[in-house]
């Protein structure tokens, strides 16, 4: 069976001082060591104190972002083997907003699903569609595309490990959730998709979050859908509303 797996995702909020603040304040609401694995990802410089504060609770920490080289001239990227040395178990992958804000192409998210891969990160890959795109008819088109470049010369088994966040753009930050019979759609259309490039055995294993307005009043609709194993989650995981979620 699947285990669970319910993230935040900080985005570009919270200041070391306030992350300190804010994970003190979910950890007697929050059992990491439970059946839902739990993990915070959060922007590179909260990563100290956020891996010293988790240490002993079950809780992950994960990164936003890494840059598909190990070490060199590229002033200001995060290389997979700084956040491993950090403490660092997840990184998001492939976000709309870098895709939209930092051009991330396909082919550049593929390339850092590899490198964290290389180096024992767990990759969580984005995907989804804009609201144009789902009003034509074009949803499944786009996002098959996506996952296939993104997963493009990775194996069943690194596929069988990694967890993949459907986020349609137009739910996020917007607070229109995608309904669950939407969402279980797509979550499903993607299982088939892994089972289609690799086989029934990976399709099963693979860990499929839905993300984008989740919060303490929706997550458990969602989460009872079958091919939805948790949620990728923004606005509400920077409050205590957050352990609602992770206990939905
Ligand atoms: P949201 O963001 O929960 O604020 O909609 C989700 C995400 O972007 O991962």
């Amino acid at each position: 069976m699947r285990k669970r797996i319910v993230a935040g995702n900080w985005k570009m909020n919270m200041t070391p001082s306030e992350a300190k603040k804010l994970v003190e304040e979910l950890k007697p609401l929050i059992n990491g060591n439970g059946d839902t694995e739990v993990v915070y990802c959060v922007p590179a410089i909260d990563i100290p104190i956020v891996s010293e504060l988790v240490s002993g609770t079950g809780v992950s920490v994960g990164a936003e972002n890494l840059y598909f080289e190990d070490k060199g001239a590229y002033t200001g990227e995060i290389s997979a083997p700084m956040l491993v040395d950090a403490g660092v178990k997840y990184v998001i992958i492939g976000h709309s907003e870098r895709r939209e804000y930092f051009e991330e192409s396909n082919i550049i998210i593929n390339k850092k699903v590899k490198k964290a891969l290389e180096h024992g990160l767990i990759p969580i890959i984005c995907c989804g569609e804009s609201l144009d795109q789902r009003e034509q008819g074009i949803t499944m088109d786009f996002i098959r595309q996506q996952i296939k470049v993104a997963l493009l010369d990775i194996s069943a088994d690194a596929v069988k490990n990694l967890v993949i966040a459907y986020e349609p753009i137009w739910a996020i930050g917007t607070g229109k959730t995608a309904t669950s019979d939407q969402a279980q759609e797509v979550c499903g259309a993607i299982r088939d998709l892994i089972k289609e490039l690799y086989d029934e055995d990976t399709a099963d294993a693979v860990r499929i979050q839905y993300g984008g307005s989740v919060n303490g009043g929706n997550a458990k609709e969602l989460f009872s859908k079958p091919d939805i194993d948790g949620g990728l989650v923004g606005g509400a995981s920077l409050k205590a509303e957050f352990a609602d979620i992770v206990n939905a």
